[in-house]
């Protein structure tokens, strides 16, 4: 035992190889792009200059490649999550020694130490990043037309065939809104649908709720009161990402349902009156949700930006606002700039508008998309909507699933 390892230190460091887990599973995407040469740039040599079979050349840092080395020294065997220390190597790491591989991927012995590491082309090409071969496109904005040509998916299909899985959710990433139809009209549906994307998030209305008019009701949704556009729950610090209305049965007079595009309605407001955006985009706003149970409080802004600026998150909720969090001389201009938002979630040609038949399913993106309805009479016929919410990244981890079995790059 001991002599073996005493061998195993004199072996030519050159000639040692760790064994390499397969990034194919690291990656989702099998490649078909092949690598043709690789050499390290002139005047900073820990920049990688690969160019690929058509001629494209693409440029990847050393840092970057030694901290994913997938073989098994660096990554777990079994979970393939790194093991490798990433304080571990100095960050002056550069190539010693470029190869291209038999099979079009990148061998590099990496100086100082030699140790080699080997990647795959697919994963060489996406340059590491699953959102560099499938990026989210940019949203597709809407207004009251979109009540015309709403996306509407087969329950049966969206049940049973992968393909239609996808179609829909890529549609409910994009649009915000769409509509599955033909669901059976039973408790307990909602909840199935949801569960072939993958699991709900529970919160204290439940695992699934019941939207139906109570005389001892916890919240304005389950009254038959008019509810002005909204999202669900900005009292979280985390709000539901998607919400599912599934309609079981509608027969009372009145109770229409209303969405606006959220993303739409702040670059209007953008547009029209950038300091107002400004503010509600900076001015943090508390929201509160409390019954004998439950005290929820969460003070964040209105309208919410991503590093690109582009507007990534709506929290608006007129019967849950409480005020903003500044000082009352600050007062006139943030009411000003609350009042701009709340007149464009009042401007028809924003708001598509719609009547729930039984068998519907309204599917939407409640950090964007805001819903309404108008009142309803409960004397009229009974109305029962069933609901439950989903994270955002659930959908957009199932949409990189399914898609695994139709990409290649
Ligand atoms: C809700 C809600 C709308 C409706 O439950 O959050 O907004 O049509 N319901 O009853
Ligand atoms: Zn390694
Ligand atoms: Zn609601």
């Amino acid at each position: 035992m001991a002599d073996a390892q005493v061998i195993d230190v004199h072996e030519p460091e050159e000639t040692f190889r760790a064994p390499t887990v397969p990034m194919s599973d690291l990656y989702p995407y099998p490649g078909t792009r092949r690598l043709r040469s690789a050499r390290a740039d002139d005047s900073d040599p820990q920049l990688l200059r690969l160019t690929w079979d058509d001629g494209e050349t693409r440029t990847l840092h050393a840092l970057m490649l030694r901290e994913n080395c997938p073989c098994l020294d660096c990554r777990h065997p079994v979970t393939l999550e790194r093991t490798l220390d990433q304080l571990g190597y100095p960050l002056d790491v550069a190539a010693d020694e470029l190869f291209v591989t038999a099979d079009g991927g990148l061998r590099v012995v990496w100086s100082p130490g030699g140790h080699v590491s080997e990647f795959a082309p697919g994963w060489l090409f996406a340059g590491g990043r699953p959102e560099a071969v499938l990026p989210t496109p940019a949203p597709r904005l809407w207004g009251a037309e979109l009540a015309e040509n709403l996306p509407r998916f087969a329950f049966d299909a969206v049940m049973a065939d992968d393909a239609a899985l996808l179609a829909w959710l890529e549609t409910l990433r994009d649009v915000g809104l769409t509509y599955v139809t033909g669901a059976p009209t039973e408790v307990g549906v909602v909840g199935r649908l949801v569960h072939r994307v993958a699991h709900i998030r529970e919160t204290n209305f439940g695992v699934v709720f019941d939207v139906v008019n109570r005389p001892d009701s916890v919240s304005n949704a389950y009254t038959a009161i008019d509810l002005p556009l909204h999202v669900d729950l900005p009292t979280r610090e985390y709000q539901p990402g998607y919400q599912f209305l599934h309609c079981i049965v509608n027969q009372a007079t009145g109770g229409l349902s209303r969405y606006a595009d959220g993303f739409r309605m702040a670059d209007e407001l953008r547009r029209r009156d950038p300091e107002a955006f400004a503010l509600l985009c900076r001015v943090p706003v508390a929201h509160r949700y409390h019954d004998g149970d439950v005290d929820y409080v969460t003070v964040r802004p209105v309208i919410v930006t991503d590093t690109d600026g582009a507007v990534s998150e709506i929290r608006y909720n007129p019967s849950l606002m409480q005020g903003f969090d500044g000082p009352p001389e600050d007062s006139r201009a943030f009411y000003a700039a609350y009042r701009a938002f709340a007149a464009l979630a009042r401007d028809p040609a924003l708001e598509a508008v719609l009547r729930m038949a039984p068998g519907e399913v309204a599917c939407f993106d409640n950090r964007r998309v805001m819903h309404g309805r108008a009142a309803f009479d409960p004397q009229s016929g009974p109305r029962h909507l069933q609901g439950c919410y989903l994270e955002r990244e659930e959908v957009y981890s199932r949409i990189r699933t399914l898609r695994r079995q139709v990409e290649t790059v």
